[in-house]
């Protein structure tokens, strides 16, 4: 048996030592050397996470991979051995039973199957692409709104806004809505989605208003419909199925969380490490201002690699006994990929810990992998390039306002992104 991996989580020493504490406030600054120690020492590791439940943390590439596409692995929460009563205090989103969280993140095929195919015939490609000129114009609008000011705070100001109001847009919310959906989600990233109190009633909400618009959407279908894409999503079919009001209203739900909090992380997370890495920045600077977007695009997806949104892949649970990394995994028991540790493994990255922006062989699992890999990421690629590129562009001297050491991280189990980035900068004339 590994050290440091005793069953029950008690931190036991080994040959590398005790197993460094997970969770704590300099760990949520810097989760890396933690990790590195698991990937070492305990790569499938028995760990109490902060809600109390116990959960298989897998931090090696290769395990990672093969735990995101193993189909024994649920994302169903009703496989979680956790006694009944201690549901709903768990974290585990999707535990309380709600409506809107029969979303794909939540279910096996063959539902997942089905729901999937229908999705993907809304929220295609081509609809992605024709959105680029509005993301456009929302970045620049965002920007247009400190940049005379010669300061602001790139979280609050400008990572916040444009992926909630990208996506409602996308998804047909009229602009004289949006900032209700600001407000709800503001409100749900506060709280880190907590089931109770004001998180509870935005959820409310936000249910009753997408129940309204899709059926007002289901209505204007058949004098020819709107092409936005909850209309998109209300008209798929396949084989003659479409999707009820529920699931059109429980997809609605997850575009926008799946697509916000992991954009707004994005952002703030690259920007964050552009300007630690003066280098890699000129580098990308040179490149935009010759008109390339080579380097635009390798540089999104070394920023995913190197500090991404999404620091554990969402809940997964055993459905029969299974064989992780060496370790048995019993039936019921939640397992956490973390994708940020696979994203560092030296055993498959060259200097792992180093940005670079030119990094070609980068098979990075910040979209996850196998039959969940994340449906958005075509428009988080859009908007993450189309955010960085306008910001170095008109805030060429953009940098560090305060000192770098005051920093937040949010204290979340899935995200790893900042509460604030104070920036100053020459302002624009
Ligand atoms: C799934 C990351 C943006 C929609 C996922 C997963 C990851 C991920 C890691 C898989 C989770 C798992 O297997 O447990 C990201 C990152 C983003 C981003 C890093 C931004 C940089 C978006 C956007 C949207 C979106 C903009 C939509 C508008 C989804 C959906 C799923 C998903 C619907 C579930 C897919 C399924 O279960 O079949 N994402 N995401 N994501 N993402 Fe994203």
């Amino acid at each position: 048996e590994q050290p440091g991996a005793a069953p029950g989580g008690c931190p036991r020493t080994g040959a590398g030592g005790p197993v460094p504490p997970l969770f704590s406030r300099q760990f949520a600054t810097d989760p890396y050397p933690a990790y590195a120690w698991l990937r070492e020492h305990a790569p499938v590791h028995r760990t109490v996470l902060p809600s109390g439940v116990e959960a298989w943390l897998v931090t090696r590439y290769a395990d990672a991979r093969q735990a995101l596409a193993d189909q024994r692995l649920s994302k169903n929460p009703a496989h979680h051995d956790e006694p009944a009563h201690a549901r709903g205090r768990t974290g585990i989103p999707g535990e309380r039973k709600a409506e809107l969280m029969t979303h794909l993140l939540n279910i096996d095929p063959p539902d997942h199957t089905r729901l999937r195919r229908l999705v993907s015939k809304a929220f295609t490609p081509r609809r992605v692409a024709a959105f680029e000129p509005r993301v456009q114009e929302l970045t620049d609008r965002l920007i247009d709104g400190f940049a005379a000011r010669g300061e602001a705070d790139l979280i609050h100001e400008f990572a916040f806004p444009l992926p909630i109001y990208a996506i409602c847009d996308m998804l047909g919310v009229p602009r004289e809505d949006q900032d209700d959906f600001r407000d709800w989600a503001g409100m749900m990233i506060r709280h880190g989605g907590g089931p109770r109190g004001g998180v509870a009633r935005s959820v409310k909400k936000m249910r009753g208003y997408l129940a309204e618009l899709i059926h007002r959407k289901r209505a204007e279908l058949g004098e020819g419909g709107g092409d936005d894409l909850l209309s998109g999503l209300i008209a798929a079919s396949d084989h003659g199925e479409h999707l009820t009001e529920n699931e059109a209203a429980a997809m609605a739900f997850i575009l926008l969380f799946a697509g916000f909090e992991t954009t707004v992380n994005l952002i703030g997370n690259g920007v964050h490490a552009l300007l630690r890495h003066p280098e890699q920045r000129a580098l990308l600077q040179a490149s935009l201002a010759a008109g390339e977007s080579g380097l635009l695009e390798t540089g999104v997806e070394e920023l995913l690699r190197y500090d991404g949104p999404v620091e554990l892949a969402t809940w997964r649970f055993a459905t029969e006994p299974l064989t992780l990394g060496g370790q048995s995994v019993g039936v019921g028991d939640p397992v956490l990929v973390v994708l940020a540790a696979a994203d560092r493994d030296p055993a498959r990255f060259d200097a792992p810990d180093t940005l670079d922006l030119t990094r070609r062989d980068n098979q990075h699992l910040g979209y996850g992998h196998g039959i969940h890999y994340c449906l958005g990421a075509p428009l988080a690629r859009l908007e993450g390039q189309t955010a960085l590129a306008t910001l170095l562009t008109r805030l060429p001297d953009l940098r560090d306002a305060g000192d770098p050491g005051d920093l937040r991280w949010r204290g979340g189990l899935i995200m790893r992104g900042l509460r604030t980035l104070p920036v100053e900068f020459t302002p624009e004339s």
